[in-house]
């Protein structure tokens, strides 16, 4: 790794404990606008100075975020696939590295479709982004998505996905929690982070799955609905922090929850 690809990745696991929050703000590439998320800037405002780093579009990052908001920006960079289509692997890339670097992202992500109807093209954008990045000192985040196919999220399949990922280059990989995450872990030789997925049915059940998925050994987490669509985000986003930083367990965690008041 390149000094400046190391101290960009640095700026978003933190070389104090190794971990980090992410806060996922990129939905609206292909879901548009996605509840609690319909104004951006109105969401994630508040969350900022809680977060490791961001991950948005270029649109977002231009519309949404104050270029004085000293956050680390992870860019997505891969689309091209609305909800509204069956097949959501045809991604290709959508914003180039050039512009990743005017933006000043300390990451650039796209997402791989392992299994699905555009494997293939997802994993070669891939590895060129990874040449890419390289180049230019950007880290590259591969995100292993499961589309639609929600039922592959087991240990086989991530694993799979995961190790696939490191081995085209990626310098961290974003996944799901499953049961026997560790496993997906230990063959994976770079850093994870996990995702929160659909929100949960309690703050405790999202304070739990980044607990265990750091226990077993995730670098942090990439977490989005389950921290702006809960009734206190700002109670969440701390909750997160203190499981992930400070080693609290859900329980504790709760209770900063609580101890931030919703907003109005
Ligand atoms: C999905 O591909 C997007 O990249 C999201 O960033 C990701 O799903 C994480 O957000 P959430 O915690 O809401 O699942």
């Amino acid at each position: 790794m390149t000094w400046g690809l190391q101290n960009r990745l640095s700026r978003i696991i933190r070389p104090t404990d190794g971990h980090t929050v992410m806060l996922a703000a990129d939905h609206g590439y292909f879901l548009g606008p996605t509840h609690k998320l319909e104004i951006p800037r109105k969401t994630m405002e508040p969350l900022l100075p809680y977060a490791d780093a961001v991950m948005v579009t270029r649109g977002v990052v231009r519309t949404s975020i104050d270029p004085g908001a000293n956050v680390p920006i992870v860019l997505r960079v891969s689309g091209g696939a609305s909800v509204l289509n069956e097949d959501l692997s045809n991604e290709k890339i959508t914003t180039s590295m050039k512009e990743a670097v005017r933006l000043n992202a300390s990451a650039v992500a796209l997402s791989i479709f392992v299994g699905a109807a555009h494997e293939h093209d997802s994993l070669v954008n891939l590895g060129k982004l990874v040449d890419e990045g390289e180049d230019a000192g950007l880290p590259v985040l591969a995100v292993t998505a499961v589309g639609k196919e929600l039922e592959k999220r087991d240990a086989r399949y991530l694993g799979l996905a995961c190790r696939i990922a490191s081995e085209f280059g990626a310098h961290f990989v974003k996944t799901y929690y499953c049961d026997d995450f560790s496993k997906v872990v230990e063959s994976c030789p770079v850093p994870l982070v996990v995702a929160g997925g659909p929100k949960l049915d309690t703050e405790l059940d999202a304070l739990e799955l980044a607990y265990d998925a750091i226990q077993d050994g995730a670098k942090g987490v990439d977490m989005g609905r389950n921290i702006w669509q809960s009734t206190n985000p700002v109670g969440m986003i701390r909750g997160i922090r203190a499981v992930v930083h400070e080693r609290a367990t859900p329980k504790e965690a709760l209770e900063v929850v609580k101890g931030a008041k919703p907003k109005k």
